[in-house]
């Protein structure tokens, strides 16, 4: 009722500026008091989200858990990584982390408090299979059973990612990791393990997070795990391998998993945003979609590599089969997309159709100097996968930002710039819903702050504060904005 009573009192705002009545006059057709607090509680007046809309948080196990080697967990490409002097801030490691591996129950109850509907949580294949493939570590999976529980248990439904980039440091020194086919193999082998003991509580699987991450910055440029620069050809056919190793694990899920399982990725496509919002701007811009993700998303979707693609990489290009790109492009029940920051791309007469737009020096972003601050990566995102690709259901798996954080005297952290980048952020991810495009949750990253990868503890991402000294959690005040977004189901 009271959405009805607020789109009628727009309806005569906005007749009223058709006819050319005053302002004085309209302001006659203010809702009451008590119609807009109604109106309010309902969400603002078109600000709204879908009904049953999820809206979750987002970790994953190299970065919170801890307890490196509890249970017969085996180590991962992250702890030696980390161990090695020079690689991370301050020569951090995830050795304790968040110690969620201890905490979850704590955790969830953060959870909880917020009111999220859904956890995206990854599983470390390494405690799953020490070695990465070959024997299973019969304690290997106790944990997530025991988490998997007690989310259910509090309402909160268990989204998983297989590979959130804690490869079996075993896989790195045996075969080279994902410059090897059988890494590609061995996921699929775990990933159908998983599948066939979580997927009777677990019904919502991403296979592999960020190719666009792990691939590039951990074989190509080096600053991830494991540290390597490949020569070109070895370094693309190592993104052929990230990709089918996906689709093999698709298939893997889909022959051991529980019926009514839906598989999906995660992948932080690049976002190309048109600079300007006209028709050839927005053409511009779907090209480049397709062009510069043509290494994961688009060969994903397509089942094959694009003609430039292989154009560009030449006598580099990946060896593949038309066996390998049927199983990449395994069709997929949901995509989900990491979005973080956009690339401005405009129309060009080039053959390729499009430019990229640089960032100018005074581009504003937050903490972290790669997270320019583009709220509109978060409407053309999922646009183009249902334009381009008609994808039918969406994800934003992950989406939020690195702040200052720093406690004020009363303890508490006043995140104003969090809550102007979410709200932001939110509106544009509201304007896709409006539209009709067919995003069905969303995962704030992050639940805490945590293990940020290279740069180790000093960039912090979490609706909580986490005092690593203590391993004490303290909301935030975007916890507050967040709770009241949930509640709302709209943004504010
Ligand atoms: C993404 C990663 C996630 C986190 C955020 C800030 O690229 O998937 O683990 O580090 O960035």
């Amino acid at each position: 009722m009271s959405k009805a009573v607020s789109r009628r009192t727009f309806a005569r705002i906005a007749g009223a500026a058709a006819i050319g009545v005053s302002a004085t006059s309209v302001a006659s057709a203010r809702p009451s008091a008590r119609e807009a607090e109604q109106a309010a509680q309902a969400g603002a007046p078109g600000r709204g989200f879908p009904a049953g809309f999820l809206w979750g948080t987002a970790t994953a196990s190299y970065q919170v858990e801890g307890a490196v080697s509890a249970d017969g967990r085996g180590p991962s490409i992250w702890d030696t990584f980390s161990h090695t002097p020079g690689k991370v801030a301050h020569d951090a490691t995830g050795d304790e982390a968040d110690d969620h591996y201890h905490r979850y129950k704590e955790d969830v109850q953060l959870m909880k408090a917020l009111g999220v509907k859904v956890y995206r949580f990854s599983i470390a294949w390494p405690r799953v299979f020490p070695q990465g493939s070959g024997q299973p570590n019969p304690k290997g999976l106790d944990f997530y059973n025991a988490l998997v529980d007690e989310l259910l248990a509090n309402g909160i439904q268990p989204f998983a990612t297989l590979y959130h980039w804690d490869l079996p440091q075993a896989l790195q020194d045996r075969v080279g990791g994902w410059e090897s086919r059988e890494t590609a193999e061995a996921f699929a082998n775990y990933a159908g393990y998983v599948a066939g003991r979580l997927t009777d509580r677990v019904k919502h699987i991403f296979t592999i997070n960020e190719f666009g991450a792990f691939v590039e910055l951990g074989y190509n440029n080096g600053v991830h795990a494991p540290g390597l620069r490949l020569a070109p050809g070895r370094f693309n056919q190592t993104r052929h391998h990230a990709v089918l190793g996906h689709g093999l694990a698709v298939q893997a899920i889909r022959a051991a998993a529980k019926p009514g399982t839906r598989v999906g990725l995660a992948e932080n496509m690049t976002i190309c945003a048109p600079i300007i919002e006209t028709p050839e701007h927005i053409e511009a811009a779907r090209r480049a979609t397709r062009e510069v993700n043509a290494q994961y998303m688009t060969v994903i979707q397509e089942g094959r590599y694009t003609d430039a693609y292989l154009a560009r990489a030449g006598a580099d290009a990946p060896k593949f089969t038309p066996a390998d790109l049927k199983a990449i492009s395994s069709p997929l029940d949901f995509v989900g997309i990491n979005i973080y920051t956009p690339l401005y791309v405009r129309a060009d007469a080039s053959p390729l159709g499009f430019a990229v737009v640089p960032h100018p020096k005074s581009f504003p972003h937050m903490i972290s100097p790669w997270l320019f601050v583009g709220p509109e990566a978060l409407y053309w995102g999922p646009r183009h996968l249902a334009d381009i690709w008609k994808v039918k259901d969406i994800y934003i798996t992950e989406n939020g930002c690195s702040s200052s954080d720093v406690p004020a005297a009363d303890g508490r952290v006043y995140d104003t710039d969090r809550i102007m980048y979410l709200r932001n952020y939110l509106t544009q991810l509201q304007r896709a819903t409006a539209e009709g495009v067919p995003v069905r949750g969303y995962f704030l990253w992050s639940l805490m702050d945590n293990f940020e990868w290279a740069d180790g503890y000093t960039n912090r991402f979490g609706l909580h504060y986490v005092d690593y000294a203590t391993q004490k959690r303290t909301p935030k005040l975007s916890a507050s904005y967040y709770h009241e977004v949930i509640a709302k189901n709209a943004v504010l």
